[in-house]
């Protein structure tokens, strides 16, 4: 860890030179505690240790360094009691200080965990705050444990209902399922499939790094994005080469209020999403003399790219919904477990088409269609939705309905596993090659159609059509093959009022 912070602070900030000495001093202090406790005058009494370094963090309005994985829910704050005594017992109690072994305390491996993270952008990012919380900690645990010598580490962490904390009690304030559902590894997760996983629809234009430059077939992709990037700068690349940079863009881009641009990702008003209102928006009306005007990016939005996508249709619902979940998450909606989305798609290329629709349902009409594998009208495996086109029918690519969300632990954070004391229930329920390769195998399904008649999606386009909308229900036996051209096609003449 010393050699960490030494190293780490050197590259930081290479000409501070003071500082490093500074942090050398630190270190020497730190390792020389032990050893020379006696030599401690009446102000390095933990209870002014506590006091001086510890509170300063209870008390700042800046979030810890957790948030670079937990995006809510969880805080050092939530570690820390307003008084010494009451936050060393508590420490205790949760088995989250090490009387014997001051230094291999949990609560200095919870807050060494961003030390850990791949992701080495953010991992620079917080490790200043990080090093000031672990020196705080490490320094009052040290001396607390030298203090009370005889203190008991009284109930074992598991014996205690965790779900209700007494006032008395530390960690996070929400059940753990909302904890893990907040941390920012299982929204980049979601972000890969419900929102990345959409990026060809704006290929060229958006994803420099979808074009090949060695491809023969690409050379007009590569000359068009090129155009476009000299005519409106870099803000073209919206899709960078990886989910995890591309949302980091994107949340970043949002930070910045600006008078002439709604937000990539509106957290107030998703709906709004600079990301949605583009490619739902048509190219900028002509001028008088026959020019093209600048596009807008406030309402009313226009978007030199032209039409890309419409409200009704599954990337647009799968976009919205993440930004939904995105801004509940970092607004700090979520506290109870009933409160999480319950359920997540994964994209497939398997196409279902209704045909032979009655000409008595508008075109432009938004359907809803399910996949079952039994008549059980709650318990959809796989998902689309499309409008009405003027050839009457619907087209669309299956969507994987999966459990509720699992999280992927790092791989890297072994070390914290052994501090954790909660069954991880659910997790064993993921089936692992499920991500990269959602599988429908051929069979025989049930398929529920809902039609859009009263015009609900309009008001709330993320949600589900219900009993009311039902258009009818029939078997199929389907191998599911690939792409538009081998759509499993159902005729609207074959689906009954009531289920088969
Ligand atoms: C580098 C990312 C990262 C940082 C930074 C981080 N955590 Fe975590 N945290 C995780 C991951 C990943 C898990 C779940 C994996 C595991 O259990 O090992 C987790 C799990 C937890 C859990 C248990 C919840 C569960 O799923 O069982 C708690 C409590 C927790 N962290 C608290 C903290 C606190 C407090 C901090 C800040 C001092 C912090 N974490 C910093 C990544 C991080
Ligand atoms: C044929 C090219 C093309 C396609 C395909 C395209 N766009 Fe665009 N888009 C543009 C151009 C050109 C601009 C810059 C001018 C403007 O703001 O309209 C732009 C701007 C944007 C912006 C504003 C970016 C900013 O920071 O100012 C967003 C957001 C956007 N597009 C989203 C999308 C999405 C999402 C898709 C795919 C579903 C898409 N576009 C498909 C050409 C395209």
């Amino acid at each position: 860890m010393k050699a960490f912070i030494v190293s780490n602070v050197f590259y930081r900030v290479p000409t501070s030179v003071p500082h490093i000495l500074a942090l050398f001093a630190v270190s020497l202090a730190l390792s020389a505690t032990a050893l020379r406790a006696n030599e401690f005058t009446q102000q390095d009494a933990a209870a002014d240790v506590f006091q001086q370094r510890i509170m300063p963090i209870f008390r700042s309005s800046k979030p810890s360094s957790c948030v670079q994985c937990h995006l809510a829910s969880v805080d050092l704050k939530d570690y820390i009691l307003p008084s010494h005594t009451e936050t060393f017992t508590a420490l205790l109690n949760a088995g989250l200080i090490d009387r014997n072994n001051p230094t291999k305390s949990k609560i200095l491996s919870l807050i060494q965990m961003g030390e850990k993270d791949p992701n080495l952008t953010a991992e620079r990012l917080h490790a200043k705050t990080r090093q000031a919380e672990y020196e705080a900690f490490e320094y009052w645990i040290i001396k607390s444990c030298e203090e009370n010598p005889d203190a008991k580490d009284a109930t074992r962490p598991g014996d205690t209902d965790d779900s209700l904390l007494s006032d008395n009690q530390v960690g996070p304030r929400h059940p753990i399922e909302v904890v893990r559902h907040t941390r920012k590894d299982r929204l980049i997760e979601s972000f890969t499939r419900e929102v990345w996983s959409q990026r060809m629809r704006c290929f060229p234009c958006h994803t420099p790094f979808e074009i090949n430059p060695e491809n023969p077939q690409h050379q007009k992709a590569k000359q068009r994005h090129q155009e476009l990037v000299r005519q409106y700068g870099a803000r073209m690349n919206l899709f960078e080469k990886s989910p995890t940079a591309t949302m980091d863009r994107w949340i970043s881009s949002s930070r910045k209020v600006r008078a002439n641009q709604l937000p990539l990702l509106h957290l107030e008003s998703p709906g709004d999403s600079l990301i949605l209102l583009k490619p739902l928006s048509k190219i900028p009306a002509k001028l008088d003399d026959g020019t093209l005007p600048a596009p807008s990016s406030v309402i009313p939005v226009s978007h030199a790219g032209g039409l890309k996508m419409f409200e009704h249709d599954q990337s647009y619902k799968s976009i919205r919904r993440w930004i939904e979940d995105y801004a509940d998450v970092v607004q700090g909606n979520y506290k109870f477990v009933d409160q999480l989305p319950t359920d997540r798609w994964i994209p497939t290329e398997k196409i279902i088409r209704i045909s032979e629709i009655p000409q008595r349902i508008p075109t432009g009409t938004p359907v809803q269609i399910f996949v079952h594998l039994d008549d059980q009208p709650n318990d959809p495996i796989a998902f689309t939705q499309g409008i009405v086109t003027p050839r009457h029918f619907v087209n669309g690519p299956l969507h994987k309905i999966g459990q509720p969300s699992p999280t992927h632990p790092l791989k890297s954070s072994n070390a914290y596993n052994k501090t954790d004391n909660e069954p991880r229930d659910g997790e064993s329920n993921l089936n692992p090659g499920e991500e990269n390769e959602p599988t429908l195998p051929p069979g025989t399904y049930v398929i529920r159609v809902y039609v859009d008649t009263k015009n609900k999606l309009a008001k709330t386009p993320e949600r589900f059509l219900d009993s009311e909308d039902f258009y009818g229900a029939t078997h199929i036996s389907t191998e599911w093959k690939t792409g538009f051209p081998n759509a499993t096609i159902i005729p609207a003449t074959s689906l009954h009022a009531t289920a088969p």
